[in-house]
């Protein structure tokens, strides 16, 4: 399956566009008791943004007692520092392959007095052998060639190159009962989804007005036939 769901091409391309200023200004959100500073050219978390869909559906998962939390593309923090406030105790890691990212995050947890441990990589490259209870990751959405720098990293994902390698990787980095979550629209290609070494579930799913699908799916390492009782 590539697509799952039909859309309006000229309304999302027009939202896009909308979208992307937005990415270019400077503004600063309370996201869940958190103050999140976006610099331009950093994902802004504003109420209506990926990042407020994806803590709501996070804030339904149940971490239990001490986890290690991973976040794959960690923007400005918003999302890692709400559940490290929410949470309190646990081990909290956030990685990004922006430097400027990298550096907001880490400004926004002294911000708010919160100790995360943000690091520069490209998906997992800097947590080479480590493994979480969970893993998630907000990531770029749309199946089109990027035409900036700032489409590149945030919003563009084009031929599902990027949830193909978080789908492949993110299962060697879960401890045993972990499971990662990640983003996916129908905007975006959703066939790296269908690796069969990986369970998939949907965690949520919101409609929006212009079509789009947001979709929040947990992930898995499949089930060998080891695994499975006689
Ligand atoms: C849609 S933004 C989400 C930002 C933040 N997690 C949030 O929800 O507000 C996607 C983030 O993923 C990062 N990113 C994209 N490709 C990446 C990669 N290969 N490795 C690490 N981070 C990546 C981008 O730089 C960007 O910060």
């Amino acid at each position: 399956m590539r697509h799952w769901a039909s859309f309006d091409r000229e309304v999302v391309a027009g939202a896009h566009e909308a979208h992307l200023q937005l990415q270019l200004t400077d503004a600063t959100y309370s996201v869940d008791g958190v103050e999140a500073h976006c610099p331009p050219g950093v994902y802004h978390a504003t109420s209506a943004s990926s990042s407020t869909f994806l803590l709501r559906h996070l804030n339904g998962v149940n971490f239990g007692d001490h986890p290690s939390i991973l976040e794959v593309g960690v923007g400005s923090g918003a999302v890692l520092l709400s559940l490290a406030k929410r949470l309190g105790d646990g081990v909290f890691v956030g990685v990004d392959i922006s430097d400027l990212a990298v550096k907001t995050a880490r400004s926004n947890a002294v911000r708010n007095g919160l100790n995360v441990d943000i690091r520069k990589s490209d998906l997992f490259d800097a947590v080479a052998g480590e493994r979480f209870d969970a893993i998630f990751f907000n990531a770029p959405l749309y199946d089109r060639e990027p035409r900036s720098a700032v489409e590149e990293h945030m919003l563009c994902d084009p031929g599902g190159r990027i949830l193909e390698r978080f789908v492949r990787e993110a299962p060697r980095h879960l401890k045993p009962g972990g499971a990662a979550f990640v983003t996916a629209s129908n905007i975006g290609l959703v066939a790296p989804l269908d690796d069969p070494t990986v369970s998939i579930a949907l965690k949520g799913a919101e409609l929006f007005d212009t079509g789009v699908i947001r979709a929040l799916v947990r992930i898995t390492p499949a089930r060998t036939r080891k695994d499975t009782p006689p």
